[in-house]
């Protein structure tokens, strides 16, 4: 079969779909999918189906999701971006969510806004698998400051808006020991906003790709959200319903990237030998990006291994696929089984921001094929 391609199993989806969709918070739980991981319509189709809503971080999104036939009132929007398009997507129900002060001037502006909004906030607090990953604290340009949130609501209010969502992501990749704190946070806002019922706590939850990266357990993680937000009703007589938005966590584990090796060259002596596949930054960028680290597996009869850095078909020195840990300047070096040219190379956990977040286009390089498999 052609390389490089992805393939996405079903089975695999099924499953992290009807683990989250067992959980259960005390005054309600709804779990959207982040399409930015994956919007491959036929993964939108399984996820719709199965009853998950949806996350989308741009207007764009938003508007291809409604083209595929998901109901408006499934699809939040909090992106980035200023919406092109804020009048259309809310005739269509989608709930909006401003991410700074002036998105929520914008959203107020239009004239068929509804009387309820969500506003995303900033913590102070940001946590991914790395600093490319974080999107709260001083550093990061994403969600409302916390310190504004009486401006966001003065501003609501005086057009008889109600703040109702509150929304707060604070990075890809978080680790798990730190929800806790993080839901605390957010109840904190959650606390300052009094008309506030809906706590989308965002998406985040880690998942193993390599190496000694520690796994999010959403049963414990969301059990635990369940008890914070039940001691919070006690305290503030406020019954506050979840929202989580995984993309990574529902999708990541499903894909693998299919390429073949392309050229095997070596710098010597002193030096490494590389793996060059058909592939590379213009299908998988992560590694590049972020330094993120994916297993690769040589698939032949080889009973012998070699040591490979294992490298990406672009005009790029930085198109590396086996980064160092967290750091795309460095490279490592991985045993795999001795490869020859033409052998299949899989790279796992590859669902999530890889045919979504390409380099697409670079060198011109047809992009990798995706198809769903069992
Ligand atoms: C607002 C928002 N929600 C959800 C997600 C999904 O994150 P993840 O794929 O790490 O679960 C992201 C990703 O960056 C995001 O920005």
């Amino acid at each position: 079969m052609n390389t490089p391609r992805f393939e996405y199993g079903r089975s695999a989806i099924e499953k992290t779909i009807k683990l989250l969709l067992s959980l259960s918070s005390p005054y309600g739980l709804t779990v959207r999918y982040a399409i930015k991981a994956n919007p491959h319509p036929e993964i939108i189709k399984m996820m719709n189906e199965r009853g998950v809503y949806f996350d989308a971080s741009s207007s764009y999104e938003a508007e291809e999701l409604l083209n595929q036939g998901i109901e408006g009132n499934k699809i939040s929007l909090s992106s980035q971006q200023s919406p092109h398009n804020l009048e259309v997507l809310l005739n269509a129900g989608v709930l909006f969510t401003a991410t700074s002060l002036n998105q929520l001037k914008l959203f107020l502006d239009c004239s068929n806004h509804p009387s309820v909004v969500g506003v995303r906030i900033n913590p102070a607090f940001g946590a991914g698998h790395n600093n490319r990953t974080s999107t709260g604290g001083t550093s990061a340009s994403f969600g409302i400051w916390h310190e504004y949130v009486d401006e966001a609501l003065a501003l609501a209010q005086s057009e008889q808006v109600t703040i109702n969502r509150l929304h707060i992501h604070i990075g890809s990749g978080t680790d798990p020991a730190l929800w806790g704190e993080v839901m605390e946070r957010s109840l904190g806002v959650v606390e300052k906003m009094p008309d506030v019922t809906v706590l989308d706590i965002g998406g985040g939850y880690k998942i193993h790709r390599y190496g000694d990266e520690k796994e999010a357990d959403m049963v414990e993680i969301v059990a635990m959200f369940g008890k914070k937000l039940q001691l919070f009703y006690e305290k503030t007589n406020r019954k506050i319903a979840l929202e989580i938005e995984p993309g990574t966590y529902l999708i990541a584990h499903a894909g693998t990237l299919v390429a073949s090796v392309d050229d095997i060259v070596d710098t010597g002596s002193g030096g490494y030998t590389f793996l060059r596949l058909n592939t590379g930054m213009n299908d998988f960028l992560r590694a590049t990006l972020y330094g993120s680290r994916h297993l690769i597996e040589v698939v032949n009869e080889s009973s012998i291994t070699k040591k490979y850095v294992v490298v990406g078909h672009n005009c790029e020195s930085g198109d590396i696929l086996s980064p160092g840990a967290d750091n795309p300047e460095e490279i490592e070096t991985r045993t795999l089984k001795e490869a020859k040219i033409g052998d299949e190379v899989r790279i796992y956990d590859t669902g999530a921001y890889c045919a979504s977040m390409r380099a697409k286009g670079y060198n011109s390089f047809p992009d990798a094929i995706e198809m769903m498999v069992e």
